[in-house]
């Protein structure tokens, strides 16, 4: 490898100083716990995305064990704060909603979940404050200040998303949308805190000696790949949300054939016939085999498809020393997560491996996100590189 020193565009482990961390400025000001507003910032979004991911886990946890209507109103659970838990509760409750008769077991699963994102949405409320806060104090921050906004925005959504699941009664298109806005706030949350930690990127970037960094033609190229890996991943995790919601694991035991058969009788049409509204609820699924079939053979499909196109993009990745661990990160996210799909299949979705499915299509949407970013921020590191170091040359 020549280990040369960088000259002219990428000064060797010179950030160019419009690019410096901003965290602590002198404008800033500081709290009485001796944080600046810009840390605050910092800790406030990393609290929200792990949050966030155990939202998500809980969120898949209340749908794999059935509890998805095990409170039959909303916010509260047959009319209480938590859930009704003695005989006299329970019987009032039951007198109250005499369709749904009270199961202890899946009431306390649906408001562990809903209290847990009711937290979030305070953390991201919190957010949102401190970044304005932060940009009023120091207007010259470059940390984000319209992202929490948008993330504030898809939580509030997602919240109405909640309630229309238990009102709706588990509507798969509202429990896939539902699945869907967690996965946003999850990816929203990760960028925010990607945004946030920029600093660590250029750091990242400028220990690499020139002849290390690829030439702009070839970062278009990973570029142009990754975006279509992000597509299809997406699309890929909604064709997941519509095979869990329409309870479509069920109607293939086998491996890579299904019912025996590489193309088993399917019915497309009234499979993704997002009109359906077959009742009176959706719990256990309500469509016909063919057209569970066809949902679940789209998800395989959907999966090849990913695989086919992720490879090419990892070996890219892993040709260019800046963004191997990108590739590293890439590579054992689609592999865990094709190898629990198929655990899924073969073992008919044990709890635990359908929990880290889930979990694993959010890791792998994020690995994406860390990988585009990366190259985002490496133009962004050349351009303000190049302006610095015409800056810093004296005038001829
Ligand atoms: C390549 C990447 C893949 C991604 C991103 C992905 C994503 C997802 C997502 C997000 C769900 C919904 C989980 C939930 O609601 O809890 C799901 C469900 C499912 N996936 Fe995948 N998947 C992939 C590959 C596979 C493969 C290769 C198979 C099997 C061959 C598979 C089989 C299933 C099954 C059976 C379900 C329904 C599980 C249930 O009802 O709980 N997946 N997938």
């Amino acid at each position: 490898m020549n280990s040369a020193p960088i000259t002219s565009i990428h000064t060797q482990s010179k950030i160019p100083a419009t690019l410096h961390d901003n965290t602590h400025t002198h404008s800033d000001s500081t709290n009485s716990t001796g944080f600046t507003l810009a840390q605050c910032y910092k800790m406030l979004a990393l609290a929200a995305f792990l949050l966030a991911f155990v939202v998500v886990g809980l969120g898949a946890y209340t749908r794999l064990v059935h509890a998805g209507l095990g409170c039959p109103d909303w916010p509260g659970c047959y009319g209480h704060l938590t859930w009704p838990t003695s005989q006299q509760e329970i019987s009032a409750a039951e007198a109250k909603f005499p369709e749904t008769p009270v199961e202890l077991d899946k009431t306390w699963p649906e408001m562990v979940h809903r209290y847990f994102a009711g937290t979030l949405g305070l953390l991201v409320l919190a957010i949102v404050t401190v970044s304005v806060l932060n940009k009023k104090s120091n207007a010259r921050s470059k940390q984000p200040i319209k992202l929490p906004f948008l993330i504030l925005a898809i939580v509030i959504v997602q919240a109405a998303f909640g309630m229309w699941t238990v009102t709706l009664k588990l509507w798969p298109q509202v429990v896939t949308l539902h699945l869907l806005g967690g996965f946003t706030t999850l990816a929203l949350l990760g960028l925010l805190n990607i945004k946030l930690n920029q600093e660590r990127l250029f750091k990242h970037f400028s220990n690499y000696p020139a002849s290390d960094l690829p030439q702009q033609p070839n970062v278009k190229i990973i570029k142009r790949l990754s975006i279509i890996c992000l597509l299809l991943v997406v699309t890929q995790i909604s064709l997941g949300g519509w095979t869990a919601a329409n309870y479509a694991a069920l109607p293939c035991h086998d491996f890579p054939t299904c019912q025996g058969t590489l193309w088993p009788t399917m019915d497309f049409k009234s499979g993704f016939n997002v009109t359906q509204t077959i009742g009176p609820n959706y719990l256990g699924g309500q469509l016909d085999g063919p057209s569970r079939t066809a949902i679940h053979m789209s998800h395989r499909i959907g999966a090849g498809l990913v695989f086919l196109f992720c490879i090419p993009l990892i070996i890219l990745l892993y040709r260019q020393p800046f963004l191997k661990s990108s590739a590293v990160i890439l590579l054992s996210a689609l592999t865990i997560q094709i190898a629990l799909g198929i655990s899924n299949v073969v073992f008919i979705t044990p709890l635990p491996v359908a929990i880290l499915h889930n979990l694993f299509g959010v890791i792998l949407l994020l690995s994406l996100i860390f990988c585009l970013s990366h190259l985002l921020y490496f133009k962004k590191f050349n351009l303000q590189s190049i302006q610095s170091d015409k800056n810093l040359s004296p005038r001829s």
